[in-house]
């Protein structure tokens, strides 16, 4: 049931439609007042009138019925309250007959949306520097999809530079090819490393030759090429599997090798293209930004020059409703000269371009860096994080079956979560402790929940008490709290999906597993009255469903026991 429409219908203001009024209707903060109210001076201009007369005018027309029994009009408010039995047994019933779907929807139908992300660099480490793209994009993926629209997952790999020319030199001078078979991506870095410490003249040389024979289709130097991009994509592809992350597309910058040359003709067409110093650039002073760079003085096309390549492609490919960009807030600059590019080429679907920036994760103990040989692999963030996980779990529940599984479930989760907590946009410091906390605002927290209310399903499914048809009854204050939250978690996914905001649902899954601990603890489940256990159960089951799919959209398990 939405509240919010449903009272917007009835209350059927002239000169508003149904939606306006809809989304000026609040949750008060202390909901002693109601569980809805409308703030009456949006509509003192319209109406002409102060608030406090149009708040006593609304609610003298008002009927109150099964839905909204009570309506009180106090300083310019219109506060309803709902029919409490109403609520449990409508949002019980939506949860029961939706179970993993509860929360999804169609409204996206027929819409194509387009995630560009995690990104990586072909031969250069998976680092921690990657989590937030790699999870929050994955999270979008899910929570897309899950609206009914069609999400298409591009990995637009930075597979494209003379730093493969670098490599390839590396190679031939230090490398062999048992070594790197063995050593894959580890040792592909290190020979990258190496020759950025030990390179001379010479060598810089042989490396821009190298990158040239690539770039002309020799047989030896892309052989070599591939072997690194496979070996590399190999060893994402493991991480990508602990992280629940998919994609549809691993068109990388190469990709876009022969569609660049047209664009950079467009733009010379349209009168875009301009020479500075040798190179062809697009002037955006006029936005008050730097030139984009279209073509080097050499003749070399830039990340921008793909990038417009690669946008105008997936325009024509899967003609998206929205194309995302999930990247760090270092490339905003980027993002907004190539938008405005497009733009100036005439295409009215720039608009729909949206880069989704992020803050950075540091690791609380050695910070990330960056300098040269010295960062920090995820992949060692999450055996780091797992290890932890299972020394705590070992602690807390020696008699735990399948805890190798169960830690893996754990440690990954928060090494997720903590990158989708937070409104994204922040810097993050992540810390194991505070991550893997059981009673902190994490997801072992919720974890922990699930595993609470699972236990109590399975106690009552062991005493044989059912209560799948059990009568919603008058639920007291935890209980009303709770339930109310539960029917919020569509509209949290529908404004996650809106604000590209995966850190609402977290919070959400946070704030209803703390309302869920406080039902558990103050109101007795298994001890009740058969009538009330049962509609405790009832209550039980749809907040460990609906924290399951919560969980399950951020791409984090939910283990059975813990
Ligand atoms: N590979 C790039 C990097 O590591 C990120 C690419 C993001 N996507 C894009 N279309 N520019 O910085």
């Amino acid at each position: 049931m939405d509240y919010k429409a449903y009272i917007a219908q009835k209350l059927n203001i002239d000169g508003m439609s149904t939606e306006e009024v809809a989304s000026a209707i609040a949750v008060p903060p202390d909901s002693t007042m109601g569980d809805y109210a409308l703030p009456c001076f949006k509509f003192a201009k319209l109406m002409r009138k102060s608030p406090v007369m149009i708040a006593d005018a609304l609610q003298s027309d008002f009927v109150c019925d099964d839905v909204i029994n009570e309506v009180s009009a106090v300083n310019g408010y219109l506060n309803f309250r709902i029919n409490k039995a109403g609520l449990a047994r409508d949002v019980l019933a939506r949860i029961g007959a939706e179970g993993e779907k509860y929360g999804s929807s169609d409204m996206g139908a027929g819409r194509v949306i387009c995630i560009d992300y995690s990104s990586i660099n072909i031969a250069k480490p998976f680092h921690i520097g990657h989590l937030s793209t790699t999870v929050l994009g994955g999270a979008l993926y899910r929570i897309y999809n899950f609206l009914g629209y069609k999400a298409v997952g591009i990995n637009h790999l930075g597979d494209y530079g003379t730093q493969f020319g670098k490599l390839i030199s590396a190679y031939k001078k230090w490398g062999n090819r048992e070594e790197v078979e063995k050593g894959g991506i580890h040792a592909i870095n290190d020979l990258y490393v190496r020759f950025n410490n030990e390179a001379d003249e010479a060598m810089e040389a042989e490396a821009r030759e190298y990158f040239r024979l690539i770039e002309n289709g020799d047989k030896e130097a892309n052989e070599l090429f591939d072997w690194f991009k496979s070996l590399t994509l190999a060893y994402v592809q493991t991480i990508y599997e602990r992280l629940h992350i998919r994609f549809d597309s691993y068109a990388g910058e190469r990709f876009y090798t022969d569609k660049m040359a047209p664009v950079v003709e467009e733009l010379k067409e349209k009168g875009l293209l301009k020479e500075s110093n040798g190179a062809q650039i697009v002037d955006l002073e006029p936005y008050g930004m730097p030139p984009c760079l279209i073509l080097r003085s050499d003749g070399a096309s830039l990340y921008a020059t793909r990038d417009l390549a690669a946008a105008i492609y997936r325009k024509k490919t899967y003609d998206f409703y929205k194309c995302l960009y999930v990247v760090a807030y270092q490339q905003n600059l980027h993002f907004k000269q190539f938008f405005k590019v497009l733009d100036l080429m005439g295409y009215a679907w720039a608009k729909d371009l949206v880069h989704v920036a992020y803050g950075m994760v540091s690791l609380e103990d050695g910070s990330m860096s960056t300098r040269k040989g010295k960062v920090v692999w995820l992949e060692d963030v999450l055996t780091r994080c797992v290890e932890k996980a299972r020394a705590i779990l070992e602690e807390k529940n020696p008699a735990l079956e399948n805890k190798d599984k169960v830690a893996e479930i754990v440690g990954v989760g928060a090494v997720m979560f903590g990158a989708l907590y937070n409104n994204k946009i922040k810097d993050i410091t992540f810390s194991y402790d505070k991550a893997l906390n059981f009673d902190g605002e994490t997801s072992v927290y919720v974890q922990y929940t699930c595993a609470r209310a699972a236990s109590v399903l399975a106690k009552a499914q062991a005493e044989g008490v059912a209560f799948a048809n059990a009568p919603a009854g008058e639920p007291c204050e935890e209980e009303f709290a709770l339930l109310k939250a539960l029917a919020d978690f569509p509209d949290t996914v529908r404004e996650a999906a809106e604000k590209y905001e995966p850190s609402f649902i977290a919070r959400y899954a946070v704030d209803c597993a703390k309302l869920f601990n406080k039902f558990y603890f103050d109101c007795k489940i298994m001890q009740a009255e058969p009538a009330v256990r049962e509609f405790r159960l009832a209550i039980t089951r749809a907040t460990l469903t609906t924290l399951t799919n919560a969980l399950t959209l951020l791409g984090i398990g939910v283990p059975e026991k813990m």
